[in-house]
């Protein structure tokens, strides 16, 4: 069945942080579709109300800078407000910088491993409440630079490998909470983040060498080709799913 048939969130109230942009804005669209009530977060005001004003759903636009410490727990403390509850959160909201490892500054990698990875865990202990009154779920986004690595942005990398051990650290300690939490992985998505990498070919991390089995997906998708299995992990579909790791990476990776 084609995904615009079901009605899967219906009733269902979701968070959506990154949701001005990118994977973000398609995981609103996708999810909007299907009868949810969504809390729209971002830093961006502008990309913030395009993506509200073309979801055909419910929504609050929440601003937030998770730069700021405690901001993102604020955050998802007024998101659980909005519309009297949470039935999933689902984090994409992040950065990406191309930098030498040798000229990563202090300040560099704080700023990094704090949007990228420490927000992450401030919302998602900000939501525990919320999230275990309505057996929750949670979905956070890593990289393949947190599975395998990646030249050129070391802090990157450590901030999306964090993001794997929150996430199944949180399945494992909220399993009897009755809370999931899953990790989507992507590769390359079509985003402006996607067009401050290298081009594939450059990138030790995804050889060429053997012909991939996708080709034109290793290329890079549209955030429209992702935004499917977040909307799968965040609905009844995926309730036997906890701790799990999604990559969706058009075959990149494989040998
Ligand atoms: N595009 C890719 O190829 C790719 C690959 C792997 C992982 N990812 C991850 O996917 C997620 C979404 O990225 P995207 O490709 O859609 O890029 P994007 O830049 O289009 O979206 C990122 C969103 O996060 C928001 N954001 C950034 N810093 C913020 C802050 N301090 N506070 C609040 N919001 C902030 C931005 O405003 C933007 O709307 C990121 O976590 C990224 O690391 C992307």
């Amino acid at each position: 069945m084609e995904g615009g048939a079901m009605q899967r969130f219906e009733g269902k109230v979701v968070l959506i942080t990154g949701a001005a942009s990118g994977i973000g804005r398609a995981v609103v669209r996708r999810i909007a579709r299907e009868g949810a009530a969504l809390v729209l977060a971002d830093r961006d005001r502008e990309g913030l109300s395009q993506t509200a004003g073309s979801s055909g759903s419910k929504t609050v636009p929440l601003l937030y800078d998770a730069a700021q410490p405690g901001a993102s727990a604020d955050m998802a403390e007024r998101a659980a407000e909005a519309f009297g509850g949470l039935d999933a959160v689902i984090n994409i909201a992040g950065i990406y910088r191309r930098q030498h490892a040798d000229r990563i500054t202090a300040q560099h990698w704080a700023q990094m491993i704090q949007i990228d990875l420490t927000s992450v865990f401030e919302i998602c202990q900000a939501a525990l409440p919320a999230l275990e009154s309505r057996g929750g779920s949670i979905i956070n986004t890593s990289s393949t630079a947190g599975l395998r690595g990646i030249a050129y942005a070391a802090h990157y990398a450590a901030a999306k490998a964090g993001i794997l051990g929150l996430t199944q650290a949180l399945a494992a300690e909220w399993a009897p909470r009755g809370i999931r939490a899953n990790v989507v992985v992507p590769g390359r998505v079509q985003t402006s983040i996607a067009s401050a990498l290298p081009p594939l070919k450059d990138a030790p991390s995804m050889s060429r060498a053997h012909d991939p089995i996708l080709p034109d997906l290793t290329e890079g998708v549209a955030p429209e080709g992702i935004a499917g299995l977040y909307a799968y992990l965040a609905s009844e579909d995926a309730r036997f799913v906890t701790g799990a790791i999604h990559v969706a990476d058009g075959g990149a990776g494989l040998g």
